[in-house]
């Protein structure tokens, strides 16, 4: 393991690798948990060289104490990485080395796969997400970037930027990976109570119920059961639920052969803000 603050030592360092060897990316905000540990070890599995950046990025962040409350562990995050079977190296810039004096997200057009769900209820999350990866993709060049299904909106707008940009690089999605009880990881899963963490197995439980309702019951119907099940349940505020079409992230009107749907959800557990999701065909 290499860890590397600079973007002109990455660039220098990467310099004799790229042009004869893959390079595979994981973008990541530190925190690292087995599931970002999955993406790594992928990575590393179908490419000679992989980068792990770590940056806790400002301008995706609409809400300020989020971004304060993030958990910054990187000496954890870089002692983790460096028990995987590979020499990674780690680029961990500061907020100043990557927005120089102007710490302000790009504006994209992602086609409106920005303006449901999470792009509703976080406003500009997406700019702000489209920003740093376009840059890490332009300071790396990688062969591959890996990014998780539990951000699948984040995946689908990742994709987008990719085609319309026209960038040279192929994004691997990699499933949830999920603890024990069911909890999708999550860097946020920190942040709640013992007891918490393990009722918070009844989010992913409420999906896979609507999952088994998804094949005799009506969209609105599962939607009108989910809301209930979380007004019934006085540890999580449910913030959305949803069905979509898995490729222009619009709302089911009614099922049509050959599309394919997920459900995603958002959640309050106090303070703590989780989200989730799963396919539904
Ligand atoms: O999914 C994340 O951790 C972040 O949104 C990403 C892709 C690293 C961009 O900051």
């Amino acid at each position: 393991m290499h860890a590397i603050n600079t973007k002109k030592e990455l660039i220098e360092r990467l310099r004799d690798i790229r042009p004869s060897n893959s390079l595979g990316l994981v973008p990541t905000m530190g925190a690292l948990h087995k599931g970002h540990l999955e993406l790594i070890k992928k990575a590393a599995s179908e490419n000679k060289y992989v980068v792990v950046s770590i940056f806790v990025n400002p301008t995706q962040f609409n809400n300020i104490d989020d971004l304060n409350k993030y958990p910054k562990t990187l000496a954890k995050d870089l002692e983790l990485i460096s028990k995987v079977d590979m020499d990674i190296l780690v680029f961990a810039p500061s907020v100043e080395e990557i927005y120089d004096d102007s710490v302000k997200a790009k504006n994209y057009d992602f086609g409106g796969l920005d303006k449901v769900m999470e792009g509703k209820f976080r406003e500009d999350h997406f700019n702000g997400v489209g920003t740093i990866v376009e840059q890490l993709f332009s300071i790396i060049k990688p062969n591959r970037a890996y990014f998780g299904e539990k951000d699948f909106q984040q995946l689908r707008i990742i994709e987008k930027l990719v085609e319309s940009q026209d960038i040279p690089v192929q994004i691997v999605p990699c499933p949830i990976v999920r603890e024990d009880h069911g909890l999708a990881m999550s860097s946020r899963n920190e942040r709640l109570s013992n007891e918490t963490r393990l009722k918070a197995g009844f989010i992913y439980k409420t999906l896979q119920t609507a999952k088994e309702q998804f094949g005799t019951k009506s969209a609105l119907d599962i939607k009108e059961w989910v809301k209930n099940q979380f007004l019934e349940n006085d540890d999580f505020e449910l913030e959305y639920f949803e069905i979509m079409d898995v490729e222009t992230l619009t709302p089911i009107k009614s099922k049509t052969t050959n599309v394919k749907y997920r459900a995603f959800v958002a959640v309050y557990a106090n303070e703590v803000r989780l989200i989730d999701n799963i396919a539904l065909n």
